[in-house]
């Protein structure tokens, strides 16, 4: 498999990562994940505005410039030639003798880039149907703005769940829903869009920039608030949204039907337009070039 690594594209069994890379030290590191549709990544400008945030949150200074990193994932991303599946990049502060917890000098430290393309087809079956979740702790840290490697909190709540027969965790912080264990969570209550607000408790994910325009253009009012796990119970309908899952339905909670128990018609609409606006996206960058 061809993986970037740093300026090189190479094969993946030669890439080199220095057992003091703080990547694998100390989980020091950002990440992003892109849907590739048709050849073509989208939400890329949001991905990258989200990698230079995260970036100055955590004081790491990327090696590259914004236009240049573009153009190399391209580039990658053409010489793998998959045309649907996702991009995932990360960047690690770096390689640090000996190993020591102070962050170093960013002038005596590089920062390491990987990158893979995966195929990925879009998940159009479970959107159908929904998926069934359970709800768990959130026991994260308080920085679930940073798209951090450390992803420790949110794989043991993933595990949690499926250790009880879920397929996804749905997080609950002192009786608030947050998010899901890799996705942004959503509930329709009489017609009205509700999900946790941006801030230090939840990722602010690239697919809920979209679904902010989408909710608008369909009128459906949005209410970026917190709500709790009994309120989710007593919701019309549930969904969590990435940018691999696109909007997936969640059914059920803790066994206890959401709504109906099945896809509701405001998610139904939804994706009906997340939909468009992908097959949109690709003809408008198709007419570009
Ligand atoms: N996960 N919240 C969490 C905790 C996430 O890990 C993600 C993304 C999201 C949604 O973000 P976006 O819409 O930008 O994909 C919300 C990615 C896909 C992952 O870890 O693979």
């Amino acid at each position: 498999m061809k993986v970037l690594w740093n300026e090189e594209i190479v094969d993946e069994t030669e890439v080199q990562i220095d057992l003091e890379d703080r990547g694998y030290q100390f989980g020091d590191g950002l990440y992003e994940v892109i849907r590739i549709y048709d050849g073509q990544f989208f939400m890329e400008k949001e991905h990258l505005d989200r990698l230079w945030a995260c970036a100055d949150k955590i004081r790491l200074t990327l090696p590259f410039e914004r236009a240049e990193f573009s153009h190399r994932l391209h580039r990658f991303a053409e010489e793998v030639g998959i045309k649907e599946g996702r991009l995932y990049f990360q960047v690690t502060r770096g390689v640090c003798k000996p190993r020591l917890h102070d962050f170093p000098d960013p002038k005596e430290v590089k920062a390491v880039l990987t990158a893979d393309i995966q195929p990925a087809s879009r998940p159009l079956v479970k959107q159908k149907n929904g998926i069934h979740c359970g709800f768990v702790a959130d026991k994260r840290w308080l920085h679930c703005d940073i798209k951090s490697i450390s992803l420790l909190g949110n794989i043991m709540a993933l595990d949690e769940a499926k250790q009880k027969g879920f397929e996804d965790a749905v997080l609950e912080r002192d009786g608030i829903v947050t998010e899901a264990s890799a996705s942004n969570l959503w509930m329709v209550k009489n017609q009205k869009l509700f999900t946790h607000p941006d801030g230090e408790l939840v990722l602010p994910g690239i697919t809920k920039i979209k679904l902010r325009e989408i909710a608008q253009a369909l009128n459906i009012e949005l209410i970026e608030e917190p709500f709790t796990t009994t309120e989710l119970l007593q919701a019309d309908e549930c969904f969590k949204t990435s940018s691999v899952a696109e909007i997936m339905p969640i059914v059920s909670i803790d066994h206890q039907k959401i709504g109906t128990g099945e896809v509701g018609t405001i998610t139904n609409r939804l994706l009906k337009a997340y939909s468009e606006v992908i097959k949109m996206t690709v003809q408008e960058n198709k007419s570009e070039i």
